[in-house]
């Protein structure tokens, strides 16, 4: 059988690489950036597989230029609103993404925002690093305490649960949202199961934890957020547009509520006008995933995709299962 012939849409850790090498001849994009559309369509062309990341639009375009042979695209990202769903499916293509490796990674840097969002830790790091900084002051960068608060989360899933489990170290009372209620997690974290509204109006942290489609997109905007307390709190560390970012600049501005913590934005890189500008806004360039340990093991699911599916086998992640009947 000749070797198959997949292309990685972007340098991912190269131990990884290397695994995909023993089975197929690879082509990396050599450039340190996402491609271009049209780099996008003429690099899939003849393609057995594809890894692709979140800056890759995988749409019919884009699955018609790799052709019929193309079996799988493997996203190297637990998200996967770049993909068409049902254009790949109509078009008998597996999908995959990375769960489950990078919940910890995106609990700890949600809970990394919120503290330095509480405690201003960027702000009076910007201070002493523009040399004002004078001496001991008693009333300098007061910030919020996290201790024995009120943790709100919306949506349970995979990373939410995670997140919400490490408010224990913090004793902090904890309600969420979510689609179904969850007993067990209530009995184990004395949880409380609350509407929206309950949950913007007595969070005094609030965190993001849900997957962007079009009934979540704006989930936060201007009404939520003059429900929030002006002590409180935003996080988000799930995808851009689950808050209206344009509202929210206005809210921090206005001290409409304290302070937020953002991994994501609505039109990346781009950020909402006057965000940029504002002291009381954490702001980093969506690296909730982004330590060794859990880059080398979502490249080992994508990899491992690839390999089962060119084997002829099933993969091990797949989001779209349909196609596989
Ligand atoms: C990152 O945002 C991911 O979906 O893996
Ligand atoms: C601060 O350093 C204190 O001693 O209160």
């Amino acid at each position: 059988m000749a070797k198959a012939n997949i292309y990685v849409t972007r340098m991912i850790p190269e131990q990884t690489i290397n695994e995909l090498r023993q089975f197929a001849d690879v082509e990396v994009n050599p450039h340190d950036r996402a491609l271009t559309r049209s780099e996008l369509i003429e690099a899939v062309r003849g393609r057995d597989a594809v890894i692709t990341l979140l800056t890759d639009s995988v749409d019919g375009e884009v699955l018609d230029a790799a052709g019929p042979q193309c079996k799988i695209f493997a996203n190297y990202a637990v998200g996967f609103n770049n993909f068409d769903l049902k254009a790949a499916t109509d078009r008998g293509v597996i999908l995959t993404n990375t769960p489950g490796v990078l919940d910890d990674a995106t609990a700890t840097e949600a809970w990394a925002l919120l503290l330095a969002a509480a405690r201003r830790i960027p702000e009076s790091e910007r201070y002493v690093r523009a040399k004002k900084w004078q001496g001991w002051s008693p009333m300098a960068f007061l910030g919020q305490d996290v201790d024995g608060k009120t943790l709100g989360v919306a949506g349970l899933g995979r990373i939410g649960k995670k997140f919400a489990r490490k408010a224990a170290a913090f004793d902090m009372r904890i309600i969420y949202t979510n689609a179904q209620r969850d007993l067990d997690f209530e009995n184990t974290y004395d949880a409380t199961f609350v509407d929206k509204e309950t949950l913007l109006k007595e969070s005094d942290c609030l965190s993001l934890h849900l997957p962007l489609l079009p009934e979540t997109k704006h989930y936060i905007g201007e009404k939520e957020l003059s429900l929030m307390k002006p002590t409180s709190i935003l996080i988000n560390a799930a995808r851009g547009p689950l808050i209206d970012e344009k509202a929210l600049v206005q809210a921090l501005r206005n001290k409409v509520i304290f302070a937020a913590g953002l991994d994501v934005f609505e039109d990346e890189p781009e950020l909402a006008p006057g965000l940029m500008e504002l002291e009381n806004v954490v702001i980093v360039p969506h690296i909730a995933s982004a330590t060794i340990e859990t880059r080398l093991a979502m490249g080992k699911i994508a990899v491992d995709n690839v390999i089962h599916v060119l084997k002829g086998e099933s993969p091990i992640t797949c989001i779209n299962p349909e196609v596989l009947k």
